[in-house]
């Protein structure tokens, strides 16, 4: 893009996450926060109330012929992204698209393939791959402390939000499976998910899908709209080491357990056959203080500025998107396997982030 002194930026959907974003971009001095978009009157005069400068409207088409705009973040329900992305790159603006990136890896496609061709900047907010909590512990795998990743375990439940339009795969098992395929640096290979609507009919509201990895490395997600505590927990697994991150710590987000266990290599008799496990230390390492959001936000502007494709781009909402439409695939058919093939030569040719052998790419 031609330098300007300031990149103008509008955000579209005001309901609960689209705040975080005004008040992460308002508070960058790189950008300028112009406008902002939502369908209920109330959501844009609270938005007027708290940032008097920022112009409101409740017609997204006001943003995308503003030529002054330059850039949108939609944070509408997932069933909107795919129309609001498409007029918005049409429209020549960048965009940064709340998670899921859409409904579908056919749309995402087509999102990345416009993208490329207007050369707009396309960004999907996997908010957690921003965080510190998530690069260290990719900091750690990648260092060889754990070892062999053996097994993942992420749980993601709350009360609610029971949502009209999509089940509880496509609200919370997006951020699972962004930062497992993040940390690992990995998409799995098959997925198999179950689970039930107790509330609405075909709406899943408990759900715990499988990531099956080329390596032997499993993952188990469970969400649920129906629990009584928010618990946020993934443990991980190594063969040296073992790791429990929990985000609603605020103080030690991520503890790590020198533990494990050991078979014999050599036995004769029953009596001989024994484990041997491994309790050592505990530590909980120091993290960077800032919030996730804001380094998203800087990272979209930087990548707007510098022509960079973001860390989050549209190939890797497209592995996310890949993995929930399998998921959503085999609760439909009771828990069945179902592989992760079709785009998967493409993902990998086309991101630096994949580490898979040349065959798992046919
Ligand atoms: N990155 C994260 O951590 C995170 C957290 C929460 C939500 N989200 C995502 O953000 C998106 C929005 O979620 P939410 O919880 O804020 O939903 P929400 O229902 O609270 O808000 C959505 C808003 O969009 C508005 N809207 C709908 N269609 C519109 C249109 N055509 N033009 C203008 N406004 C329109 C609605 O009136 C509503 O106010 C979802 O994709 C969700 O998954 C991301």
């Amino acid at each position: 893009m031609k330098q300007k002194e300031k990149i103008n930026i509008a955000v579209i959907g005001c309901g609960y996450w689209g705040p975080n974003l005004i008040r992460n971009f308002n508070q960058i001095s790189s950008c300028s926060m112009s406008m902002c978009c939502d369908l209920i009157e109330s959501k844009l005069d609270r938005m007027r109330k708290l940032y008097p400068s920022i112009r409101t409207t409740k017609n997204y088409m006001e943003i995308l012929n503003d030529p002054e705009i330059d850039a949108v973040a939609i944070a509408t329900p997932v069933l909107t992204h795919f129309d609001l992305g498409k007029q918005s790159i049409l429209h020549g603006k960048h965009v940064l698209m709340e998670k899921p990136m859409v409904s579908s890896s056919s749309q995402c496609l087509e999102l990345i393939r416009l993208s490329e061709e207007q050369q707009k900047v396309l960004m999907v907010g996997h908010t957690f791959e921003y965080a510190a909590a998530v690069n260290k512990i990719k900091e750690i795998i990648e260092s060889g402390e754990t070892g062999e990743i053996l097994y993942i375990t992420s749980t993601r439940v709350n009360l609610g939000l029971f949502q009209p339009d999509i089940n509880v795969v496509m609200d919370l098992a997006p951020h699972d499976i962004s930062i497992i395929i993040y940390i690992l640096g990995m998409e799995p290979n098959s997925v198999n998910a179950q689970g039930k609507s107790h509330y609405q009919t075909e709406i899943e509201d408990v759900a715990s899908i499988t990531l099956n990895f080329h390596n032997g490395t499993i993952a188990f997600i469970h969400n649920s709209w129906l629990d009584p505590n928010k618990i946020r927990r993934t443990t991980i697994v190594g063969s040296k080491k073992m790791l429990v991150y929990d985000d609603v710590n605020p103080q030690e987000k991520i503890k790590i357990y020198d533990k494990g266990v050991e078979a014999p290599s050599y036995y004769n008799t029953f009596g001989e056959f024994q484990f041997s496990y491994r309790y050592g230390d505990i530590y909980s390492p120091r993290l960077e203080d800032y919030e996730p959001l804001h380094k998203e936000a800087k990272h979209f502007l930087e990548c707007i500025r510098e022509n960079k494709k973001p860390i989050s781009d549209g190939y890797s909402g497209l592995r996310v998107i890949s993995v929930l439409e399998a998921a959503n695939k085999s609760l439909k058919n009771s828990g069945k396997a179902v592989p992760i093939s079709k785009y998967r030569k493409m993902v990998i040719d086309s991101s630096p982030l994949f580490t898979l052998p040349a065959q798992q790419a046919q």
